[in-house]
């Protein structure tokens, strides 16, 4: 894998100028300030593995929006204008849509419309999977009525003269029935696969698996860098494994991994050391 970063500089927004006139006393204030941002995180993605029929292909990746009281209706609206902008052949949603299951459903009656030349994907977070356990098909359902296609245990296939590539998504790891042999069959025939689960702590199990990884490329959400992270560590992780997952890319097992800090902010609208951030992969044939 070769990576080429480019990441778009941030406008400071009408809240960043007013800070900038604060006391210097008013630090405090500054995690409020950084949840309120987005960077537009933009790499080449260049696999070997990946068939030269889809070279060139722009993936764009957003997850953990995190909708409700703490991100509303106006910075959802605006967001689905910036991922728009990036014109991507294809959109992945990462989950955690809402703060529970009811928010991921109102999240998608919204119709933030979320538009790809190909195809928009979402997957299913942790936030999207709490009770009651129907809520799943209405979800799915809601993202169908705004173009949305649901991926939960399943695989989104696309072929181009006789080669086949593979997104596909599992379950919540915390709060869902993940079917990773499904997965492994769905895309067994494909020239490359890119998994998009939510939880990256899902990437163990899917390590331990008898016929090898399924994939060669991983995105994830969920850890949002920590959220608050202090020398690349988390305060407090959302990961069993603590930092090993925490954000930017790893690999593992032979498969190359992206983490993304995400969207928006749980708990409480704050940020430190975790910027906001949305991803746009060029994939490319690696000579
Ligand atoms: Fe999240």
């Amino acid at each position: 894998m070769n990576l080429k970063r480019k990441k778009k500089a941030h406008q400071v927004g009408l809240l960043g100028r007013l800070m900038a006139k604060l006391p210097s006393s008013w630090p405090l204030l500054y995690p409020l300030y950084l949840a309120a941002q987005l960077d537009t995180v933009e790499e080449t993605y260049a696999s070997d593995r990946w068939p030269k029929e889809f070279d060139g292909l722009k993936v764009a990746y957003v997850s953990d929006i995190h909708y409700g009281s703490l991100l509303r209706e106006d910075r959802v609206r605006s967001l689905a204008e910036r991922v728009n902008a990036l014109q991507a052949d294809i959109v992945l949603l990462g989950g955690d849509y809402g703060e529970h299951s009811d928010g991921a459903v109102t999240f998608f009656l919204l119709k933030p419309g979320f538009k790809a030349k190909i195809a928009v994907l979402g997957a299913f977070g942790n936030h999207d999977r709490t009770l009651p356990e129907k809520n799943a098909e209405k979800i799915a359902q809601a993202m169908r009525q705004d173009g949305v296609i649901p991926v939960l245990n399943d695989a989104y296939l696309l072929s181009r003269n006789g080669k086949q590539i593979a997104f596909a998504s599992a379950d919540d790891f915390f709060n869902g029935k993940p079917n990773l042999e499904k997965l492994a069959a769905l895309c067994e025939k494909a020239d490359f696969t890119v998994f998009f689960p939510h939880n990256p702590d899902i990437l163990p199990e899917t390590q331990k698996m008898p016929g090898g990884l399924f994939y060669q490329l991983a995105i994830c959400g969920h850890t949002h860098g920590g959220q608050v992270a202090v020398c690349g560590k988390a305060v407090k992780s959302s990961s069993i494994y603590g930092n090993r997952f925490l954000s930017g890319w790893f690999r593992e097992a032979g498969a190359d991994i992206l983490v993304s800090n995400g969207v928006g902010a749980s708990g409480l609208p704050v940020r430190l050391g975790a910027r906001p951030q949305i991803h746009l992969l060029t994939m490319k044939t690696k000579a």
